[in-house]
């Protein structure tokens, strides 16, 4: 069974990008792979100084994740911070790397692009991320396109470990579905929290309406015949609708006779079927928080003992 690993960065509410791009892969390969998944809070930290939201947030996290259908039964689920071995491990790869090689990560370059000033923590945010996903051994790294860069970072790690202390590390590959490489957000650029753009997946009712009906669109009239691949709705309609019936919206745009107003409604529709049972199982869940405790503390058990074992080998290896 290959190995799949990822992170998700506990940091605030998910949208209909973060499902598409990363969450339901998580939920495809529980069958198929050996899959560790967790909550990101050691990097959350690099954004978040404000203890209640940072606890706050892993935990949202954790129960929007169980929500879509994470298993626990199936994937070892848990915090990041369950694993302090990942500090050791980080250590070992900084001492292997250079100031130059890590200068080139495009998360940092942007933040200093902004005249942010980068803490030490967000410079080597890329190396931690490669311990995570190279200490339980990953073959897969199911991320969004904005991530893919890391994912190289932690295989180019893992050659220069291998290189100089032996075979050790698996070199692990980014997984981004084609199709869905980058889910547009109401405006038409990347859907993201930090551009205000985002269809929330746990939103209320209202929420998701508003954000629905305000997407952007050109000021074609109903009659007009409208070109389907250039219409944020159309785009999201790919992945939210039912392919019978994408087909009648597809005719409807080529033809003429859909307006926006009603593609809209239809999206609407098909984000409810999709998403309701999720969204009711996220309510039963919040209203249980401990029982999510619970599976995080198990889940966060078992990596922690595959982590110590791994890294017995690793310190034999170096040295320590
Ligand atoms: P945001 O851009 O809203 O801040 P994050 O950076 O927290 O989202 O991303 C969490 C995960 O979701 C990452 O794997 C990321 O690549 C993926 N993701 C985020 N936005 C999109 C999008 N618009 N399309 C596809 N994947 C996305
Ligand atoms: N950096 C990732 C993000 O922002 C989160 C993350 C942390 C991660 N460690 C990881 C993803 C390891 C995959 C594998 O989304």
């Amino acid at each position: 069974m290959k190995t799949l690993v990822s992170g998700v960065q506990a940091s605030g509410k998910l949208h209909i990008g973060n499902y598409f791009g990363a969450m339901r892969q998580f939920t495809e390969f529980q069958d198929t792979h050996k899959s560790f998944v967790f909550i990101a809070n050691y990097h959350a930290l690099t954004t978040i100084h404000d203890k209640d939201t940072l606890k706050k947030n892993t935990i949202d996290a954790a129960i929007d994740h169980l929500a879509v259908g994470i298993n626990p039964e199936k994937v070892i689920f848990f915090k990041q911070t369950e694993i302090p071995e990942l500090h050791e491990l980080t250590w070992i790869f900084n001492c292997l790397i250079t100031v130059p090689f890590l200068s080139r990560a495009n998360s940092y370059k942007d933040k200093i692009a902004k005249g942010i000033e980068a803490s030490v923590g967000l410079f080597d945010y890329p190396v931690l991320m490669a311990s995570d996903i190279l200490l339980p051994g990953a073959d897969i790294v199911p991320v969004g396109q904005d991530q893919k860069q890391h994912v190289e970072y932690a295989r180019d790690i893992a050659e220069k470990f291998n290189n100089i202390f032996g075979e050790t590390f698996t070199l692990p590959e980014a997984y981004i579905p084609k199709t869905v490489a980058i889910v547009p957000g109401t405006d038409g650029q990347k859907m993201s929290k930090s551009y205000g753009n985002t269809i929330p997946l746990f939103g209320t009712d209202e929420e998701v309406q508003k954000a629905i009906m305000g997407i952007v669109t050109d000021s074609k009239s109903p009659e007009e015949k409208k070109n389907p691949e250039e219409d944020t709705i159309f785009s999201l309609h790919k992945l939210l609708t039912p392919e019978s019936k994408l087909i009648e919206i597809k005719k409807g745009y080529e033809d003429g006779g859909l307006s926006y107003a009603e593609s809209k409604k239809l999206l609407l529709e098909s984000f409810h079927l999709m998403f309701d049972d999720m969204r009711k199982r996220r309510n039963e869940l919040a209203r249980n928080p401990t029982s999510v405790e619970e599976i995080l503390a198990d889940g966060g058990k078992k990596a922690r003992e595959h982590a110590q074992e791994r890294m017995a080998i690793i310190r034999e290896r170096v040295g320590l």
